[in-house]
Formats: structure tokens, sequence, C-alpha cells
């Protein structure tokens, strides 16, 4: 018997995200003990940037509802995660949430290699923005085993199961959970590391801005096609998240420490600040 944890990002009850979520964590096989936790229910405040948290043993000391979330994540064998396309991005608790994994970026072994599928959805053709690739950070910042990820078209709560297709990938996914065999489909032109299709531009070259993946467009006669040269130490790998969670996040803490009064100084002239309005 397998633990399998669906991470719904939605607040509509009978929503897309819900009833997909349950479509893949009962495709993932029979006799599995099911968990779904709505995010929006949860209490997980604002991070305050307050950068206690940084030492490996420290844990961040907001007391809210991200303990219980990491708790069930630490004891399943899987990991759903569902978000809906809100403004051309994931809901906006995706993000609260992540906001939170400064705590967790050199902590994160207890997530480590989870298998783990994501899914968006979304109601208006066009219309997914960078939903997908910034909804699987959270997968990606956990250290889960991220397998496969699909969009799904649908505005009514329950419409994407109208279309046999989405069930059946949806289907798939699930299927693909426990399933060491299973191999994903890359899309055209997408991240090879992070498999995000959002890039920047810096002349020919390109920038993956999830992992930091860089590459070139390449011209060949009439048709061009991106190149990618991806790197082991990138964003995400355990030397990547070394470098940026213990050795420049600590760096930056302790120049702030070691500077305080200059910056205290810096700061003077907008101390005595009267602007600021607030509701009654
Ligand atoms: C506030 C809000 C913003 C939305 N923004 C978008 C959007 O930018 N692009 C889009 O395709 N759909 C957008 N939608 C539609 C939802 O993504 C779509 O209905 C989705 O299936 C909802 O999933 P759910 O039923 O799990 O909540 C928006 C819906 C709401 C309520």
């Amino acid at each position: 018997m397998k633990r399998i944890l669906g991470i719904v990002a939605s607040p509509r009850i009978l929503g897309n995200c819900e009833i997909l979520t349950r479509v893949i964590m009962d495709a993932a096989g029979s006799n599995n003990k099911m968990e779904m936790i709505r995010l929006t229910n949860l209490d997980i405040k604002g991070c305050r940037a307050c950068y206690t948290c940084l030492p490996k043993e420290v844990p961040c000391v907001i007391e809210d509802d991200l303990n219980f979330l990491l708790d069930k994540i630490c004891v399943s064998d899987a990991v759903v995660i569902a978000a809906p396309c809100y403004i051309l991005g994931p809901h906006s608790c995706i993000k609260k949430l992540q906001d939170r994994f400064v705590s967790i970026g050199n902590k994160y072994e207890q997530f480590s290699g989870k298998p783990c599928v994501t899914l968006t959805t979304y109601g208006a053709p066009g219309w997914e923005g960078y939903t997908e690739p910034a909804l699987n950070l959270t997968a990606r910042f956990l250290n889960l085993n991220m397998v496969d990820s699909a969009v799904f078209l649908g505005a009514h709560p329950g419409e994407v199961i109208e279309s046999p297709d989405n069930l059946k990938r949806a289907r798939q996914l699930g299927r693909a959970l426990f399933d060491p065999g299973y191999e994903r489909t890359a899309k055209a032109n997408e991240c090879p590391v992070c498999w995000s299709n959002i890039l920047k531009y810096e002349g020919k070259n390109i920038i993956c801005p999830f992992c930091g993946t860089r590459g070139e467009i390449k011209v060949e006669g009439e048709k061009a096609r991106l190149v990618f040269y991806p790197k082991s130490d990138h964003r995400f790998s355990e030397e990547g998240r070394r470098r940026h969670f213990d050795a420049f996040l600590n760096g930056k803490k302790q120049e702030f420490l070691n500077k305080r009064q200059y910056y205290k100084k810096l700061q003077s002239p907008y101390r005595n600040n009267l602007y600021w309005v607030t509701p009654d």
C-alpha cells in the first residue's frame, strides 16, 4: 500500500483541479491510501523575510499550517499538485507557499525523490500563461521527482472531464506515478532541465528564467531552433541549492549584519515617511 497526497490549490468545490486530482490518484493503483489537502483552506502566512530559517537545523518560525503540509508530504510516497490558472499564473496560494520554501531550500532531503505529477487547469484557450512552469517550481524546490506535468482546458467546474482525451491523459499521469519505466514525452522547445517553455532572451542567447539553463537560437536557412546547454549544477541540483541557500543567502545575511549601521544611515532620509495610508 502506498500513500498518495493530492494538493489542490483551488477554492472551488468539485472544481476541475479537485476532480482531475481524484482521477490521477485513483489511476495510480488500487489499495493505496489517499489524502487530499485543499491548499486554499490552509493557513499559510506570507514569508516575513527574517532569514531566521537559513541554518540547516532551524525551521521557519512562523506558526501556521506549513508544517502540517510538509509533514504530510514527508509521509507520502507520491504527490499530485494541482492549480488553476488565475490571471495567467498559478493561484496565489501557490506563490505564498513557494515563498516559504526559503526555509526548506537546504532541508529538502526529507522530500527528495518522491514521485510527483502536477496539473494545471485553465479556462480560456491560449490564456494558460506561465502557470505550468511556475507551478512546477513547487515540486522542484521540494526536490520531488517530477514524473510529468500536464495542462487541461476547461472553464466550468467539471468541464475538463467532458473531454475523453483529458480523462485519458489524467489517468496516464496517475499510472506514471509508480511506473519506473514511464517516459514523459518532451514538448518542442522546452527547457530540458525544468521543462519550461517560457524563456528570456539576450540577443541570440536564451535563458530559462526558472532553472537558469542557457542556450541559443540556431538559425539554419529559413528555420530557427532552440539549442540548450544544460549543466549538472543548475538551480535545482544539490550544488545549485548549496550555492544559493547556503553560500549566497548566508553570505548576504552576514554582510547585512556587518553593514547594519551603514544601511541604517542609507535609510535615514526615508525614515520620517508620512505618506503611508491604511484602511480605517
Ligand atoms: C480569478 C480568476 C482568474 C482566472 N484567470 C484565468 C486566466 O488568466 N486564464 C485562463 O485560461 N483561465 C483563467 N481562469 C479560469 C480558470 O483557470 C478555470 O476555470 C479553471 O478550470 C479553474 O479550475 P478549478 O475549477 O479547479 O478552480 C480564471 C478564473 C478565475 C476565478
